[in-house]
C-alpha cells in the first residue's frame, strides 16, 4: 500500500537513482512493488527492458498529470509498495503525486545542497497538506555524497536543515559507479558482478541501509506492509 514519491524540481538530484534503489531492495525482500515512471526520460522503463527485472516489480509508464492520480490509486490496491519517480519540475503532476503520497523523499545533492529545489518541494508538500487537511510525511535524502570524506559542508547542511525543522534521513546515497551501472546492465545490485563494477558490496550495504531506514519510517507511521 504505501506510496513513496521522489520529488525535487532540480534536475539530476538523484530521484530516479534513489527510486530504483529502494524498489530493488524491496523487491529483493520479496515485496510486490509498482514503480510509476513519471520521469520524461523514462530511465526506469528502459531499465525494465534490460535483463534481470524481477517479476515482482511492475512498471507503470505513460502517465500524465490527469492520469497519475488514477495510476497511483490503482497500483496502491495491489502492490505492497508504490514508488513514484517524478519529473524534475514543479508541475501539476508532481503536486498531484505528492497529494497521493504517504511519504515524500526529496533527493538533494549533498555536495551542492540544492536548497532551493528542496525548499520548493517542501512548499508543495505543505500546500498539499493544507488542501487535504492531513500531514504528509517527508524527508530530505542527501545524494551523491562522498564515500571518502564526511565533509564539513555536509555536516553544515544537516545542521541547517535540522534547525529549520526539516527531517533528513540518516542514510545518504553515496556516489557509486554501481548505482549508475544498474541502468546499463539491468537487474538488481545483487546481479552486478564484483569483477565488472568496483565497490559493489559497499553499494549494496548503502542501498540496504537506505531501504531499512525507509521501512522503519513507514512502520513508525503505521504504514509499512509486511516485508520479509
Ligand atoms: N549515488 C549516485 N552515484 C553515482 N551516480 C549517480 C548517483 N545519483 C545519481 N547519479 C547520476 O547522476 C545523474 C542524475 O541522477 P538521476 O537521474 O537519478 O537524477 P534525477 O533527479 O532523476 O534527474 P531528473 O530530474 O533529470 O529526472 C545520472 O547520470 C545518475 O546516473
Ligand atoms: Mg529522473
Amino acid at each position: 500500500m504505501p506510496v513513496i514519491s521522489f520529488a525535487n524540481p532540480k534536475g539530476g538530484a538523484g530521484k530516479t537513482t534513489s527510486a530504483l534503489l529502494l524498489a530493488g531492495e524491496l523487491a529483493a525482500k520479496g515485496a510486490r512493488v509498482a514503480i510509476i515512471d513519471a520521469d520524461p526520460e523514462r530511465w526506469i522503463s528502459q531499465w525494465a527492458k534490460l535483463p534481470g527485472k524481477p517479476d515482482n516489480v511492475e512498471i507503470i509508464g505513460d502517465v500524465t498529470e490527469d492520469s497519475i492520480v488514477d495510476h497511483i490509486d490503482k497500483a496502491a490496491r495491489t502492490a505492497q509498495f508504490v514508488i513514484v519517480d517524478l519529473e524534475g519540475t514543479a508541475s501539476l503532476m508532481v503536486a498531484n503525486a505528492i497529494g497521493m503520497s504517504d511519504l515524500v523523499l526529496i533527493p538533494t545533492q549533498g555536495a551542492s545542497m540544492d536548497a532551493k529545489g528542496a525548499a520548493k518541494t517542501i512548499r508543495l508538500i505543505r500546500n498539499q497538506e493544507r488542501m487535504a487537511r492531513r500531514s504528509i510525511s517527508h524527508a530530505i535524502l542527501l545524494t551523491r555524497t562522498s564515500a571518502a570524506i564526511a565533509s564539513r559542508a555536509l555536516r553544515n547542511v544537516r545542521d541547517q536543515l535540522d534547525k529549520a525543522g526539516i527531517e533528513v534521513l540518516d542514510t545518504s546515497i553515496v556516489e557509486r559507479a554501481a548505482f549508475r551501472d544498474l541502468f546499463d546492465f539491468g537487474g538488481l545490485l545483487t546481479d552486478l558482478s564484483t569483477d565488472q563494477v568496483s565497490n559493489v558490496e559497499k553499494a549494496r550495504d548503502n542501498a540496504r541501509a537506505f531501504a531499512g531506514e525507509v521501512i522503519a519510517k513507514l512502520k513508525a507511521g503505521g504504514l509499512a506492509a509486511k516485508v520479509a
